[in-house]
């Protein structure tokens, strides 16, 4: 698939690489291509944001939540595309550290959904640590990533980019479930910056097998 990816930091290079060596054709949108720190990503492959998104089928968001705003203004009119948001909206106080500045009666998907009119909105690839996401299949167990979005057919297509990247990829249902799913990014920031877990642990489900009921 033809996939952009606005933002070429942690998690834009991360999923955009991986996708690459899935077989997508990836091109990532930033603020200044030209900039050095780009250079590693592939001649022409780093275009400004309205450049990256013209031919994209797919397009995913892993921009600062302060930025996605501008981000997706500079894209232009998005109608019927399929837009991934990988992004969290984070903010940071004294005393209250990292929290969401968003949360219970609407997500930060549901404002990008707004932003990109007419765009189908996805919420995903924000669930856990952006080394997680580079190399989802090194885990002995899938890790699990949820897809929350409504359009069922482009769900479908979301669903195999985050398979495609290593996760079992499971329907995360109606957008509104970004409500739960930037939440969950929140367990997984806790537990990876505040309780020890350090950054290279990944949520999976586990299933007790038939038969193997507790006596
Ligand atoms: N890091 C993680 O482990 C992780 C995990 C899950 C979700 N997330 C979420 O994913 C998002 C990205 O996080 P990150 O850690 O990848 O951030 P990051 O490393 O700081 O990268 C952000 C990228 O967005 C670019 N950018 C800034 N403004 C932009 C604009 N207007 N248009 C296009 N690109 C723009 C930046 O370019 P410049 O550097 O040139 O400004 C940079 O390439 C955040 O919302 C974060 O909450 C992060």
């Amino acid at each position: 698939m033809q996939v952009a990816v606005l933002g070429a930091g942690q998690v834009g290079r991360a999923v955009g690489l991986g996708w690459r060596k899935a077989g997508h054709a990836v091109v990532f949108g930033v603020p200044d291509p030209s900039d050095a720190k780009h250079a590693d990503l592939g001649t022409g492959m780093v275009r400004a944001v309205p450049d990256a998104v013209r031919d994209a089928e797919v397009i995913a968001l892993a921009t600062p939540w302060a930025a996605t705003e501008a981000a997706l203004r500079a894209a232009g009119d998005l109608r019927g595309r399929i837009v991934i948001d990988c992004t969290n909206p984070l903010a940071f106080a004294p005393g209250q550290g990292l929290h969401l500045s968003l949360g219970f009666e609407t997500s930060g998907a549901e404002r990008v959904a707004g932003w990109a009119a007419g765009a189908r909105v996805y919420k995903a690839l924000n669930q856990t640590g952006a080394e997680g996401m580079a190399e989802a299949a090194a885990f002995p167990q899938r890790p699990v990533m949820f897809v929350a979005g409504d359009d069922p057919e482009g769900k479908q297509v979301v669903v195999r980019l985050v398979a495609d990247l290593g996760f079992e990829a499971l329907d995360g249902g109606p957008l509104v479930n970004a409500r739960l799913l930037e939440p969950l990014a929140m367990v997984w920031i806790d537990q990876a910056l505040k309780r020890g877990q350090g950054r290279d642990f990944a949520l999976a489900i586990t299933r007790k097998p038939a038969g193997k009921d507790v006596p």
